[in-house]
């Protein structure tokens, strides 16, 4: 594969049933609760679009219907605004629309990320694509969200390596049993090549990054919710039977592609902020506050 070619599609899942943030979740899609005065999304989609993303593919189920109808042109608005003297208000909702083409498939059941990814296999087709998880924020050391530098720097491992890529953060030993976890060894500066990827393990069996002092850190290194995958992701999908919870588990069809291919891990440049229940959303309206 061609590896200096740009990686134009992006894919985000918006398909979950979000229950840790139920009831509210119940008649409203956590990506659109409001950070600010825009829907989580919102960012998500820019943070891809500054990556350099034209094509974005959003995963949604039948009771998602207003997260299409945000990215869609709405005429009758713009130029109700436009008639009261609105021009910016306007410009703006325009701008939300044409930033990127947007593509819609749906997840006929809420089966995990793994069966979220794998509706997007016809769109993608044979080509490497970066994955967005729609529920999280990455914002830089001046909590800026929306920049593209996390999925920048994937794309930069792939163009080196030829190889997948995940975004990974340091996470303290006693939170390791909630996240996906990886094992390696650090190649140069907060790049890593990968050996081992397991998802929420016990304290036995969590995996280690050696890095390049030569020592295992005392924590784990964890997924952090923005990847980039070459097309074979999906004949592993393709073969990825019902993990833990009966759900199928993007981590077993990743650790399958990296058996393959190899895969790289990013050190995350900037911060995640998980919107995945109510303390994620209220910190990261804390920390966006005012922009
Ligand atoms: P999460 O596991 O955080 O979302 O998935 P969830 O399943 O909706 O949340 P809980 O655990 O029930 O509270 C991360 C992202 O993947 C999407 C979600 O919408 C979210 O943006 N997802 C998850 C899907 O698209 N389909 C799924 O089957 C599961």
């Amino acid at each position: 594969m061609n590896t200096s070619r740009p990686i134009r599609k992006a894919v985000l899942p918006a398909a979950g049933f979000g229950t840790r943030f139920l009831p509210i979740t119940k008649a409203i899609p956590k990506e659109m609760l409001p950070v600010g005065d825009k829907p989580v999304i919102h960012y998500v989609v820019e943070e891809a679009v500054a990556a350099g993303c034209t094509d974005i593919l959003l995963v949604v189920s039948r009771d998602k219907a207003s997260i299409q109808d945000y990215f869609d042109r709405a005429p009758e608005l713009e130029g109700r605004l436009r008639a009261a003297g609105k021009e910016a208000q306007a410009d703006e909702l325009v701008r939300i629309a044409s930033q990127a083409r947007f593509h819609y498939v749906r997840q006929p059941e809420m089966k995990g990320l793994g069966d979220a990814v794998w509706q997007a296999r016809d769109h993608v087709g044979d080509e490497p694509f970066a994955l967005l998880l729609a529920d999280t924020l990455i914002v830089d050391r001046a909590h800026q969200p929306g920049r593209g530098d996390a999925v920048a720097a994937l794309m930069a491992a792939y163009a080196q390596t030829g190889h997948s890529a995940v975004a990974v953060e340091p996470v303290a030993a006693e939170r390791i049993h909630r996240y996906g976890v990886v094992g390696g060894r650090e190649e140069a500066e907060g790049r890593f090549a990968l050996n081992c990827m397991v998802e929420k393990p016990g304290p036995a069996e969590a995996p280690r990054i050696l890095r390049l002092n030569g020592r295992p850190d005392p924590g784990g290194w964890a997924f952090a919710a923005r990847y980039l995958f070459t097309p074979r992701i999906f004949a592993h999908l393709a073969r990825t039977q019902p993990g833990k919870n009966g759900e199928i588990q993007l981590t077993d069809a990743m650790a399958a592609l990296m058996a393959e291919e190899g895969f790289a891990g990013c050190r995350l440049p900037g911060r995640r902020l998980d919107i995945g229940d109510a303390a994620g959303l209220l910190e990261a309206n804390h920390l966006l506050a005012g922009r």
